[in-house]
């Protein structure tokens, strides 16, 4: 949709990852001004798109105030589109999971998207401007996994769910629309699954509706789309990309 972005201030946090640097390359083909935002700046410099970098934590509540404030000052006005892609992904049998791997994970998923979309609502509501946000959850915050434990990367996800009803209900008085992505099984180095060739080929024949991976071009599709103009009569949706794993 070359244009549908256009005069849009694009911030993606988790931008030098393969969903974060998907959706900057979409938004870019549809117009927008965009700036990355990840904690390595190796990792950002390594993206090599031609964008601006911006390096935080983004666990870190003064770093993303700082952050936010520095993406307004590069793109000429607080960011109005809103992607959360920093994330982590852990594998651990709930009997096995430390207290200490499960706050990581809550840290960098849920209080780290937290943080990011607060402080850019602020600055748009500051501003007297609407906005849109879109989190990246999972099919693992809609489902268990048994062959993957990971039940504080779910908790966390699920989380992002009830999180961005919450910023949609709260901000929709002052224009700021708040939706989420839940990717099912995307072809990223985050995908684990897929080392084993055998499990991954039964997975995709049994647990997947249409029997293949997605990629960070359908993801990043469907964020386009939320973030745009035409999704103005959505907001607090959970979206599944997942080739209808949730729908079985
Ligand atoms: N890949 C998949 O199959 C899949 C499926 C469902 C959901 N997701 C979600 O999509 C999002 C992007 O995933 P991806 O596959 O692109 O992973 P990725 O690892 O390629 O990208 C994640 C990015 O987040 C950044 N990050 C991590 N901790 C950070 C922190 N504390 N501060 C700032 N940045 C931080 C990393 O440096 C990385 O660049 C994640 O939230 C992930 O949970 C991915």
């Amino acid at each position: 949709m070359p244009g549908r972005m256009a005069g849009r201030r694009a911030l993606i946090t988790g931008g030098a990852g393969a969903i974060g640097l998907a959706c900057a390359r979409r938004l870019l083909a549809e117009g927008a001004e965009v700036v990355l935002l990840d904690r390595s700046a190796d990792a950002l410099a390594a993206a090599g798109i031609g964008v601006s970098p911006v390096a935080c934590d983004v666990r870190d509540p003064g770093a993303v105030a700082a952050a936010v404030t520095r993406a307004a000052g590069l793109l000429n006005g607080p960011p109005d589109v809103l992607v959360n892609a920093a994330g982590v992904y852990r594998i651990a049998p709930l009997l096995d999971l430390t207290p200490e791997e499960w706050d990581d994970v809550q840290a960098v998923n849920l209080r780290g998207t937290f943080l990011a979309g607060r402080a850019v609502a602020a600055a748009l509501i500051a501003g007297g401007r609407p906005g849109s946000i879109v989190n990246i959850s999972s099919t693992a915050g809609l489902v268990a996994d048994a062959a993957e434990p990971s039940a504080h990367y779910n908790a966390s996800k699920a989380g992002v769910l009830a999180l961005t009803r919450q910023m949609a209900v709260e901000w929709a008085p002052h224009g700021i629309r708040a939706n989420a992505v839940c990717p099912g099984v995307i072809d990223t180095p985050m995908l684990r699954m897929m080392d084993d060739p055998v499990a991954g080929a039964a997975y995709l024949r049994t647990g997947v509706p249409q029997g293949r991976l997605g990629s960070t071009e359908e993801v990043a599709a469907a964020i386009a789309f939320l973030a745009s103009d035409d999704a103005s009569y959505l907001t607090g949706a959970a979206v599944p990309v997942d080739g209808g794993v949730t729908a079985i």
